[in-house]
């Protein structure tokens, strides 16, 4: 019997650990030998439930317990998640986190640590939750150039963008019920500004790079600026609002990453992903297009990818799972060189010097939306488009749109 240990008991950790009971004989039909959980460490009590005795509070009876061969990071942050995962890697117990604020600012650390200490450091749950991503970009896709990654990596902003649109829901209101799903983090300030939908595109990119991009050169917006009258241009348009991690590698060899508010086309299949849902559509050059699609979020969800990767280290004990991710960091290209199409809204008393600057714009039209002029730009650099948008004093919100043929 595989021992393992669970490192905080919060909605993933115990997500963990129910899945391990409730699917022991699934387990044990691919792997005979079964799977235990034997510490839950965490600073708070569980009187009353049924894994109470397991809990644990200090961290050395799990690293000083040689039967103890997997580790599952669930606490979230960066510490003390960073020593202890660090901790688990150098006594050669593998280490599977959910914990992408880790991977995304330690990633090359851990994976060098298991690798000199023949374990393994897995972290398919970091991005797109129950989605098996990761796994695909280490194995079945090793042989192609990828081109394009196009991500909706966070289920919170996804679930408030869509609630907005489709019942018109106040964001505060969306955002209270997401949370209580167990969606959000504990600061919801990093979903809602992008911050963790950019760390998983820069795990993502990193993995495709075999180098490391670094979350804080990713240009990153979040979706506190979206209206709900932003949304009725976007439905007149049939485009919906989506949050979406960007990876775009040009013949050049440039590669632009960024993490912003998309308006993407009825066409394109990010489109009709909603609610909690996460996917990530990527181009490769033989492949051609793919589309992971799946929850982002989630108890249960998120702890079936971090169980994968459980089962993927049991098969491997005394084993490292390589992982092609270095320290050297990735230059990207200059976003201000990135060109685009741009929605625009701008009071009615600027519509004439709007048209002016933004020569061959769209207008567009939605209902109930008066004293405004909104329109579609022709695509342009954003450095241009941001030296012309300097001169509209009215500007009320700008939005990029998705590009079909990108
Ligand atoms: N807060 C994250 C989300 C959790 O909403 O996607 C999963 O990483």
């Amino acid at each position: 019997m595989i021992q393992i240990a669970v490192l905080g008991f919060g909605t993933v950790g115990s997500g963990v650990v129910e899945l391990i009971d409730k699917n022991q004989d699934a387990i044990r039909a691919r792997f005979p030998e079964g799977v235990h959980v034997k510490y839950i460490l965490d600073i708070r009590e569980f009187p009353g439930s049924p894994y109470a005795d397991r809990v644990v509070h200090d961290m050395n009876v799990i690293l000083e317990d040689p039967e103890v061969s997997i580790v599952c990071e669930t606490m979230g942050g960066k510490e003390p998640a960073h020593t202890f995962s660090r901790s688990a890697l150098e006594r050669g117990k593998s280490v599977c986190t959910s914990n992408k604020e880790l991977v995304a600012a330690f990633g090359p650390e851990l994976i060098r640590t298991a690798r000199e200490h023949n374990c393994s450091y897995l972290f398919e749950a970091s991005v797109g939750g129950g989605i098996p991503v990761i796994r695909p970009l280490l194995s079945a896709l090793t042989q192609e150039k990828i081109t394009s990654i196009l991500g909706i990596l966070n289920g919170t902003t996804n679930y408030i963008m869509t609630r907005m649109e489709d019942e018109g829901m106040d964001f505060d209101e969306v955002l209270k019920i997401a949370q209580e799903k167990g969606y959000a983090e504990r600061n919801p300030e990093a979903d809602v500004e992008g911050h963790d939908a950019c760390r998983k595109i820069a795990i993502l990119s990193s993995l495709v790079a075999g180098k490391t991009v670094r979350y804080e050169d990713i240009p990153c917006e979040g979706i506190s600026k979206i209206t709900t009258e932003d949304m009725k241009y976007a439905r007149s348009m049939n485009m919906a609002v989506r949050l979406l991690g960007m990876n775009r590698q040009e013949e050049d060899g440039s590669l632009y990453v960024r993490t912003a508010p998309f308006l993407v086309p009825e066409e394109h299949p990010l489109h009709s992903v909603s609610g909690v849902f996460n996917a990530v559509f990527i181009h490769g050059n033989m492949v051609d297009n793919l589309m992971f699609y799946g929850r982002g979020a989630g108890k249960l969800p998120t702890a079936s990818a971090v169980v994968a990767d459980v089962m993927d280290c049991a098969r491997n004990i005394g084993r490292n799972i390589p992982i092609y991710w270095s320290d050297e960091v990735k230059t990207l290209a200059d976003p201000s060189t990135e060109s685009r199409q741009f929605f625009v809204r701008v009071d009615i008393s600027e519509k004439e010097l709007a048209r002016t600057l933004f020569k061959g714009a769209q207008e567009v039209r939605a209902e109930g939306m008066e004293g405004e002029f909104a329109f579609v730009t022709e695509e342009q650099t954003e450095a241009e488009f941001d030296r012309k948008t300097r001169s509209l004093a009215t500007l009320k919100n700008r939005i990029r749109l998705l590009d079909l043929g990108k």
